[in-house]
């Protein structure tokens, strides 16, 4: 290689001092890129260098081109492993591709401005995909044909299959350990920022949402493409977080308060992904379909009658298996309840939320029964309680086909 340097400048070549592992150099080679796209292929040449080019056409609609071999041979015992890791990425972490640890990927340099590998191992393929997934950016696949090496073996044998397994699984419990991940912090400060125009008092009123509602957890129950419906939206931050986290949402968010969606409509100017219109929870749009819909301390607000027919409306809006994430406030315990009802009273009163002055809180029991009524698949989850309120929230599915 460094013979080959010499004679073209163009070609750079990092040496590393001792043998630190593939994720160890991959990580250098990233940092190292200087250009729009990354491209790696093993040193040893299995696959045909000039099949790249093909890749390049599908960067266009994808972050990621992760390549797969069309005509593998493997042994039993690796197809099995195989199959295994395929399907553990698969549960774990929704990361659907056939040839996770391939030798043969291509990327947008600028996924690495969330996307952060740590792992200095073998297991770095999988990292990468899981976390860019994770961020909501496109994996697209490309068959590749496999060729004799031309030099040496590969070392990966049934070890280290299962070693990279094992790392699968510890990252697993590493991630589900803490709640929010640096990347949630710095997009939600990100989102935060794009108010940072707007009033004193509504710079504060944004800041005290986020501290009052834990926002992040809710964002990764949200699928990260696809048409979605933030229902009284009020001043967007979740509706903007939700897009900046994930671009290629296509997000829609409405509310009836003249002045609130007027400040969203502002703040997520700068955002291409998100929408805003001003509208009422009743008069919601019935033709149109949704990936996922959120209503967030919103349902509260409205009579209990309504409330049913709400949750019926937004069962026929999803697609299948479509997601509702309703998040709103139990009635337990009491001196909670009757703090987040003295709050919400002095906001409706005060006209700071739009209401008819009075409050229709319902046990979680009895959201959760008008749920499943209306259709849905429903998990029930406590969220931490910010300031004694007694957040909680449903995560919703339609597992059937209807209109959309
Ligand atoms: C507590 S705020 C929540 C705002 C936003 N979902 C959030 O999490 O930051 C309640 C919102 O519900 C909106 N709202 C009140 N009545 C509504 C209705 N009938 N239809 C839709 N939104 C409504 C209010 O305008 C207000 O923005």
């Amino acid at each position: 290689m460094d013979k080959l340097a010499a004679e073209n400048k163009r070609i750079k070549v990092i040496h590393q001092r001792a043998k630190k592992g593939l994720g160890s150099a991959l990580k250098e080679g990233f940092a190292s890129a200087k250009y729009e796209y990354i491209f790696y292929i093993d040193g040893d040449s299995p696959f045909r260098m000039s099949e790249f080019i093909r890749g390049f056409p599908l960067l266009e609609r994808a972050d990621i081109v992760c390549g797969y071999r069309i005509n593998r041979n493997d042994t039993f015992s690796r197809y099995v492993c195989t199959k295994v890791f395929n399907f553990l990425m698969k549960t774990l972490f929704q990361v659907k591709v056939r040839d996770v640890q391939i030798g043969f990927k291509m990327f947008r340099k600028s996924i690495f401005e969330y996307v952060k590998p740590k792992s200095d191992s073998m297991f770095i393929d999988a990292e990468l995909l899981i976390e860019a997934q994770h961020e909501g950016y496109k994996i697209t696949e490309l068959g590749v044909e496999y060729k004799e090496r031309a030099a040496g073996k590969s070392t990966v044998g049934l070890r280290e299959v299962f070693k990279i397994m094992r790392e699968l699984i510890w990252f697993k419990i590493r991630k589900e350990l803490p709640e929010v991940k640096i990347s949630t912090i710095t997009t939600m400060r990100d989102a935060i920022r794009l108010y940072s125009d707007q009033s004193f008092g509504i710079r504060l009123f944004v800041r005290v949402r986020h501290l009052l509602c834990p926002l992040e957890i809710l964002e990764n129950w949200i699928p990260k493409e696809g048409d979605i419906l933030d229902l009284g939206c009020g001043h967007g931050l979740f509706t903007n977080y939700m897009a900046l986290r994930a671009p290629y949402r296509n997000i829609l968010g409405v509310d009836p308060s003249v002045k609130k969606i007027k400040v969203a409509k502002m703040a997520g100017s700068k955002v291409s992904n998100v929408h805003y219109i001003l509208g009422d929870i009743n008069d919601i749009l019935e033709n149109k379909c949704f990936d996922a819909i959120t209503i967030v301390d919103v349902l509260y607000l409205l009579p209990v009658a309504k409330q049913k027919e709400i949750l019926r409306a937004c069962y026929r809006m999803l697609k299948k298996s479509g997601i509702l994430v309703l998040k709103t406030q139990d009635t337990k315990p009491l001196w909670r309840f009757v703090w987040t009802y003295i709050q919400e009273m002095v906001m409706v009163n005060a006209k700071l939320t739009l209401g008819d002055r009075k409050l229709h809180f319902l046990p979680a029991k009895k959201t959760r029964q008008f749920l499943e009524e209306a259709g849905f698949l429903v998990e029930y989850h406590k969220l931490p309680t910010r300031i004694f309120y007694p957040n909680i929230a449903f995560l919703c599915r339609r597992e059937e086909h209807g209109s959309c």
